[in-house]
């Protein structure tokens, strides 16, 4: 059984792209500038935008934070979006998600420019990577093809089941593990709430790729000997223990399944990772047009 370390290979793979940054400029490219755009003030996406800026700062891009109060209007935000399509100093940029109930999500997704849509969620880059085109890849699917990828953790030819269809996480990872590429070419089963036998599903799977949002729902019994598990799971759950009253657990049991698995990523420490240096990853290809020429 192995522990992959997110955090060590993130950090490895922050430093490459330092590099990266440092040779296209050197060549006379543009530093890399990224935008986040926050709505409203909910914990967890403060944190999360917050890393991606600092991030940003450590590989040497440029970043800009936009920060609006949860009462901006649809209109309002529509017209930052159109600001940040139209700002050629902007290479991407992302709205954090989830946003508040009176703002339209799909209409703010379709709004971005798919050639500055480094969050890969406008439908232009979804159809492109279903069809194997040049696309940005959403931040949490890369991260678990580059921890396959840098473990050497074959795919072709395995069962992978991925539980949950979100199209953040589930549905993104099941068509490009299927695709014909080389970290693809799985037979893929995407599962979800209305499947009638999850447990036997997991149970034949070689790849368990777990995003359903319920704390330790993956427990030994679910799991093949020798199974390689990617946990997708945030989740906090109470710890009276712990400073902050909570702990943060994924959807696998880890202390249950760790020993039947071949590679196993813990929760934090795993895939969470991994996000941002798949956004920091398609910022580079912004800047450097890789996707759009
Ligand atoms: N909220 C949770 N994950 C993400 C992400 O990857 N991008 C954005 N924009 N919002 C998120």
């Amino acid at each position: 059984m192995k522990i992959i370390d997110g955090r060590s290979l993130a950090k490895e793979i922050k430093s490459e792209i330092k590099h990266e940054v440092k040779k296209f400029v050197k060549e006379g490219g543009k530093v890399p500038h990224l935008a986040a755009v926050l709505i409203g003030d909910n914990p967890a996406s403060q944190a999360y935008v917050r890393n991606k800026i600092r991030s940003c700062e450590r590989v040497g891009f440029e970043s800009t934070l936009i920060k609006k109060s949860e009462k901006i209007t649809q209109e309002e935000l529509m017209n930052i979006i159109h600001d940040l399509n139209e700002n050629e100093d902007v290479d991407g940029f992302i709205v954090q998600l989830p946003l508040p109930g009176h703002i339209d999500e799909s209409k703010v997704t379709l709004a971005i420019d798919p050639r500055k849509d480094v969050d890969g969620f406008h439908p232009v880059n979804i159809g492109r990577m279903a069809i194997g085109l040049p696309c940005y890849i959403p931040a949490t699917p890369n991260g678990i093809l580059t921890i396959l990828e840098r473990y050497n953790i074959k795919t072709e030819g395995k069962n992978v089941v991925v539980i949950g269809r979100s199209n953040i996480v589930g549905t993104p990872m099941s068509i490009l593990l299927s695709r014909k590429s080389k970290f693809g070419n799985a037979t893929v089963t995407l599962t979800h709430s209305r499947t009638a036998d999850l447990v036997s599903e997991v149970q034949r799977a070689d790849i368990i790729v777990a995003a359903i949002g319920i704390p330790q729902f993956i427990t030994s019994d679910m799991v093949k000997e020798g199974a390689v598990i990617i946990d997708v799971g945030m989740n906090r759950i109470d710890d009276p223990d712990s400073k902050k009253g909570y702990k943060l657990v994924g959807d696998v049991d880890f202390d249950d399944v760790a020993a039947k698995s071949s590679y196993i990523t813990p929760v934090p420490g795993g895939v969470g990772q991994m996000t941002v240096t798949s956004l920091l990853m398609n910022t580079l290809k912004a800047a450097r047009k890789e996707v759009y020429g």
